[in-house]
């Protein structure tokens, strides 16, 4: 996260006090563990922005990044003028999309006043929208609209009435069985809609992936010194499990495969698991055939292989 942000955010931690920070921090994550939020509304405001500040934004920021630097990368241009993010909370993923598309133009649409009000001091440049996304007539039409942890809270028919308004729709939501039940099911009721794959499919067949496995990514947090003590935390990072889906109106040139496992290595052989148009993929890698074991050791769960 860039610099200025953490620093806010350390501060935010240090100003509500480390033991109503550690309550909060507790309460927030047995709420999101549970997949119920009504009971976070009752805490005070500013103890439970500072502990998502703390806890939960550096992962929810770390899952936008890598999502949103993959749609970036899928789209080939710089053609996304404008930015919707529902449910923005704290700006975590209008952060992250600052980051991949400079030049557009931000709207954060939140509920709760203290979270919108955490997220100005971010990005101050971009309009919030006080609001509840369910209770809007028409939902303002934008190149890219994006649903980060939110729409779980909401409903499957919103992830539709967003899809009305955008040119490219991205979810993303809790790398669990239940996150993933929600992706899929929006996945295939837009392809059924006409949308096209952008990420992370490598096709617009149907998912090969079936229960108890689901598909799902990881990545890589920093965890402050302040968010290791109110969680007791040993290790200086976590890994933030997310699943999401992007889609888009025109076609686009998609991968040959995704990876879908972080890749084993062994003396000579690197074991790649994929996720192909023809369905999952065990690619062993040898050192015989050199230019893919080069690219084989820099590749990590998550990107794509051919
Ligand atoms: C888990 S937080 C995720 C925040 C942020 N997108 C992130 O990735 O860190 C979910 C957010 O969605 C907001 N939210 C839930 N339902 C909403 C609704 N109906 N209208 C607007 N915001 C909503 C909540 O207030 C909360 O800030």
């Amino acid at each position: 996260m860039p610099d200025p942000v953490r620093r806010i955010i350390e501060e935010r931690g240090e100003e509500a006090g480390f033991t109503a920070l550690k309550r909060t921090a507790t309460i927030l994550s047995e709420s999101y563990r549970e997949g119920c939020s009504a009971a976070l509304a009752r805490l005070p405001a500013a103890e439970r922005t500072a502990a998502y500040l703390v806890t939960r934004m550096p992962a929810t920021y770390a899952a936008a990044f890598r999502v949103l630097g993959e749609v970036r990368e899928r789209l080939g241009d710089t053609s996304i003028a404008s930015i919707l993010d529902i449910g923005a909370g704290t700006g975590a993923a209008s952060l992250a999309a600052r980051h991949w598309f400079p030049g557009a133009a931000l709207t954060m649409l939140e509920r709760d006043s203290a979270f919108a009000e955490a997220a100005r001091a971010f990005l101050p440049d971009a309009r919030i929208l006080s609001a509840d996304v369910t209770k809007l007539d028409a939902i303002p039409s934008h190149d890219l609209i994006i649903a980060a942890y939110s729409l779980g809270e909401l409903t499957k028919s919103v992830a539709h009435r967003l899809w009305q308004s955008a040119r490219v729709l991205v979810v993303i939501e809790p790398g669990t069985p239940a996150g993933f039940t929600f992706i899929h099911k929006i996945r295939d009721g837009l392809l059924a809609e006409g949308a096209h794959m952008l990420a992370p499919c490598p096709a617009e067949t149907l998912c090969p992936l079936a229960d108890p496995d689901w598909c799902h990514f990881a990545a890589r947090v920093e965890r402050s010194s302040l968010h290791r003590r109110v969680k007791d935390a040993q290790l200086n990072y976590e890994d933030e499990k997310y699943s999401y889906i992007a889609l888009a109106r025109e076609p686009v040139t998609l991968p040959g495969a995704r990876v879908i496992r972080h890749p084993q290595h062994h003396p000579g052989l690197i074991v790649i698991e994929t996720c192909t148009a023809a369905g999952l993929r065990t690619q062993r890698i040898t050192k015989r055939t050199k230019e893919d074991f080069r690219a084989a050791r820099h590749c990590s769960w998550g990107d794509t292989w051919k």
